[in-house]
């Protein structure tokens, strides 16, 4: 169906995480009409569940080098240098501004200095965090009243359906379809000078997730739709400690947070073994990859479903004051890490690849921005450094603001948004009951292990469900979500067999070693724009 309404802006954010409504904020001071769009509500998103924190160097003898250097190695040869040196060194000061903007994080009761964490990866306490294990949650508190209290114009419960562009192929506008909003309610049509894709993750192409389960890759997937170029699919983090709620677990499962193992939990198999010392250097905060890893390896070795986070040692009351987040979710599945070690495994957790942008966020197509879990700025490579991604959000949001600012155009495009809605490309929708496939396909061939048989066994399985039930035209969120996991999860699954190597979070098990002569290279994936 065409659209039933159309608004105008200069700016339509689309996701409302910390790059989208940090986006939203930076375009607003600059003076700029900005509608922010999500797909929930304001807060459903990934950020709400970041629970380690934020890195930056803001410790003393800490330096945005040292910063550099962690990430560079963790990205295991695919980082751009660049974007990671922007990264570190504008990080502390979009930190500072957040805090500006309202955030409160976790401080020294004498000095007032801001806490600092380890994660994995990092050689220093550099992760600033927030009500103990509730950064995300507070960072998203302070954005979500300052968009508020901004008057920034916001519309709930909206998902986007494909870019629109003006007759000279710049981005100008989305199709939305919303439920129940009152005056937008259907399908209709955002028209503005820059559309900024903020739409978070794609976990849920997985069966078991860190991810809400609004991450189903609508940012990629539109941009694919679009014609967008979208780079490292295959290099999927899977976080090494998610309580482990038995084999058959789907869905969002509760984050055990590295900043655990930064305070010194250890991890163990039954038999109470350490298996990461002596594996890495840093042992249980080694990168996520390797830990991760090292885990899967650990289960194999011993048939063991699950390993064990043992942080007994914090006790009672540091559990309560340091992590009362985990202590609940996990008190409520009948674990109580005061007394009991936590059973965890790895879980899929973040896309370090996804909508390729420049450092000032454009992506390929004029006027379309990507920011946050959904773009691919450079800064990850084949492994993003733990509690980098809300850094990014930031940093990368603020140079998105300022580009548009600089270059928007100063009039709205020439065209009416209801008719270029009508005519955005046709997509075949996928019945929704083909979600759970979706993720077991994708678990069983391309999760943490991947081999070229797997992969291929996933390819084939996908594009059978394609075949059956492409053209069923069920309308809402399910079907337009199944239909973005569908098209994401066979372009992942490509790229993984591509890559015949291991590097970062691609595990190949047929091809065990990284190959620099041979891959040292990013995978680049552009469809063309009428292909859905
Ligand atoms: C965690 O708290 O372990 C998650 C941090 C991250 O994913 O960056």
């Amino acid at each position: 169906p065409g659209p039933g309404w159309a608004v105008d802006a200069d700016v339509v954010v689309i996701g409302s995480g910390v790059a989208g409504l940090t986006v939203a904020l930076r375009c607003a001071a600059a003076g700029a009409k900005v509608t922010v769009v999500t797909k929930a509500r304001l807060d459903d998103g990934s950020t709400r569940w970041a629970q380690g924190g934020i890195a930056a160097a803001l410790g003393e003898g800490d330096t945005p080098e040292q910063h550099l250097d962690d990430t560079l190695v963790a990205g295991a040869g695919l980082c751009s240098e660049e974007a990671v040196r922007t990264l570190v060194t504008e990080g502390p000061d979009a930190v500072r501004r957040l805090i500006a903007t309202g955030a409160t994080f976790d401080t020294d009761d004498d000095t007032g200095e801001i806490l600092l964490t380890r994660e994995g990866g990092h050689h220093r306490r550099r992760i600033a965090h927030a009500g103990g294990d509730a950064t995300g949650a507070e960072i998203s508190r302070a954005l979500v009243q300052a968009v508020r209290d901004a008057g920034i114009e916001t519309v709930e419960n909206a998902l986007v359906l494909d870019l629109l562009k003006d007759p000279e192929g710049r981005a100008a506008g989305v199709s939305l379809h919303v439920m129940g909003e009152g005056r937008h309610d259907g399908v209709g049509a955002v028209r503005a000078k820059a559309v900024v894709l903020a739409t978070g993750g794609m976990g849920q192409v997985f069966s078991a997730t860190t991810n809400p389960a609004v991450s189903t890759g609508d940012g990629v997937a539109l941009a694919l739709r679009a014609g967008a170029e979208v780079s490292d699919l295959e290099f999927v983090q899977f976080h090494p400690t998610v309580l482990w709620l038995g084999p058959h677990a789907e869905g969002q499962q509760p984050l055990v947070s590295e900043a655990v193992r930064g305070e010194g939990a250890h991890l163990v198999d039954a038999d109470g073994h350490r298996f990461m010392v002596g594996a890495h250097e840093l042992a249980e905060l080694a990168p996520r990859d390797i830990v991760a890893k090292g885990i899967t390896r650990r289960m194999q070795e011993t048939g063991a479903e699950h390993m064990y986070l043992d942080g007994r040692h914090f006790g009672a009351e540091m559990w309560a004051s340091r992590f009362p987040t985990i202590l609940a979710a996990c008190r409520a599945h009948g674990i109580d890490p005061v007394t009991e070690p936590i059973p965890v495994a790895p879980a899929a957790h973040y896309a370090s690849g996804g909508v390729r942008t420049d450092l000032r966020g454009r992506t390929t197509i004029e006027g379309l921005y990507a920011c946050g879990e959904v773009a691919c700025t450079g800064v990850h490579g084949a492994n993003r450094l733990a509690s980098n991604s809300l850094l990014e959000g930031l940093v990368f949001a603020e140079r998105i603001a300022a580009d548009i600012a600089a270059t928007a155009p100063d009039a709205l495009p020439h065209w009416d948004a209801r008719t270029a809605a009508a005519e955005s490309p046709a997509t075949f929708l996928v019945d929704p009951s083909a979600r759970i496939e979706i993720q077991r396909i994708m678990t069983a061939g391309a999760g943490v292990l991947r081999s070229a048989d797997s992969l291929k066994q996933a390819a084939t399985r996908l594009a059978r469900i394609d075949t059956e039930v492409s053209g069923q035209d069920v309308p809402g969120t399910e079907a337009w979500e199944t239909t973005n996991l569908l098209l994401v999860a066979r372009v992942l699954v490509a790229a993984a067999l591509r890559r015949e190597e291991t590097r970062g979070c691609h595990w190949r098990e047929d091809r065990p070693d990284r190959d620099d002569s041979g891959w040292s290279r990013h995978l680049l994936v552009t469809l063309r724009p009428d292909r859905t």
